[in-house]
């Protein structure tokens, strides 16, 4: 795709990937880089490996690569910094401006320490000519060297990761693209990468609102740039940084012999009986991302798994451990499951949920080889007392 110009001197350079593997969670993305001509021209971020050829062809298209002056890094994940060993050859900057942490993690990755690089901190500010760069250090969003470059006379917020979603499109600007499409990406993005951080994107937020920016437009280094819809997507990311959910069950399970299945979906029924609204996501049908998208603004989780070798299956088993790295908050939940002789899974599915503060509304349900219609029967009671609790959470709100 060709570069794209925000505002009169400043450029999307970008590329698309249109081909992620399914086993990421996402089928594409974009790597946002952006070129801003002035007396210092200066190309902010950059692409990965792979695709690095699109961006020199986009940059080619505006300006000699040799020409820029001054390189930002906002961030080092390879999936902006693995063509820099090629872009530091290519266009020889008088500077490289990035974040004290950046420079040490440029180069504990590259191993480059005769590059020009000039370390800034919040508050600095670089002039281009007649324009301003300012920085905002967001250490730990969502690594260390993170930080956030503001185009102070056009009120663009380089944003890097934050406000971003892996999506692939030709579209560049919010307005362009179906707004929904466009905040379910970035909640997909919220969901499996910075969930754990929330606590932090609070205080940023907090802390962006007091320095009170004229920000025009918000230019993250994934998707769509957030033109028209700036406050959509801050204020998403209050809702999601402040762990608000709706009342609402996600019935997350895996089966072996479908008696698990059963089960999974006489509760769901009886979720809905009890008035809740109910989603069955199976992990066999569901990448992981896709349930964590979804369990970010629902607020109970009811887990399923069979007993297998004294424990659970082990893709809910990987479900928990990535869940727990995310550590959710605010959740109230159940397990349950069917087993042969010991039924270990739910006492094990328990112990987690306690680890991570999921509050158990009961013990679980544990079902012995294939449930009768009795059994069935009860699978349709425990969804209704899960409806009953998640129901009077919202009363609580
Ligand atoms: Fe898009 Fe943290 O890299």
């Amino acid at each position: 795709m060709s570069n794209v110009e925000l505002v009169k001197g400043v450029y999307w350079v970008g590329a698309i990937d249109w081909d992620i593997p399914p086993s990421s969670g996402y089928t594409g993305t974009s790597y946002n880089a952006y070129l801003i001509v002035d007396e210092k021209v200066t190309l902010v971020d950059g692409v990965k490996h792979s695709h690095r050829a699109e961006l020199f062809e986009n940059i080619k298209k505006i300006i000699d690569p040799e020409k820029i002056d001054y390189f930002i890094v906002n961030h080092v994940e390879p999936d902006h910094s693995s063509a820099m060993i090629e872009i530091m050859e290519t266009i020889k900057p008088e500077k490289v401006i990035c974040s004290d942490m950046g420079m040490k993690t440029i180069i504990e990755h590259y191993h480059r320490e005769d590059w020009p690089y000039e370390v800034v901190k919040s508050g600095s500010e670089i002039s281009l000519g007649a324009r301003t760069v300012q920085f905002i250090e967001t250490r730990m969003l969502h690594w260390p060297d993170s930080m956030f470059s503001f185009l102070k006379e056009d009120g663009i917020l380089f944003s890097n990761d934050a406000f971003g979603q892996h999506l692939a499109t030709t579209e560049r600007f919010d307005d362009e693209y179906d707004l929904q499409k466009a905040l379910d990406g970035a909640k997909h993005f919220y969901a499996t990468n910075l969930t754990l951080l929330s606590p932090l994107i609070r205080k940023l937020l907090k802390s962006l609102e007091a320095m009170d920016l004229d920000v025009k437009l918000i230019a993250p280094d994934h998707g769509v740039i957030w033109r028209s819809h700036k406050e959509a997507i801050l204020d998403a990311y209050g809702t999601w940084s402040r762990s608000e959910c709706e009342p609402e069950v996600l019935v997350v399970y895996d089966t072996k012999w479908k008696s698990t299945e059963l089960m999974a979906k006489a509760i769901a029924q009886g979720v809905e009986k009890g008035g809740a609204p109910v989603c069955l996501m199976s992990v066999k049908q569901y990448h992981r991302a896709a349930i964590l998208q979804k369990l970010l603004t629902a607020s109970t989780l009811v887990l399923g798994s069979p007993t297998i070798n004294n424990s659970m299956i082990p893709s809910i088993g990987a479900f928990l451990m990535t869940l727990k790295g995310l550590k959710p908050k605010k959740k109230i939940g159940a397990t349950f499951g069917s087993y042969g002789w010991g039924g270990e899974a739910v006492r094990h599915m328990n112990d987690w949920f306690d680890d991570m503060k999921i509050t158990r509304i009961n013990d679980g349900l544990r079902i012995k080889y294939i449930p009768d219609e009795a059994q069935i029967e009860e699978c349709v009671r425990f969804g209704e007392d899960i409806a009953k609790a998640t129901l009077e959470l919202g009363e609580g709100a």
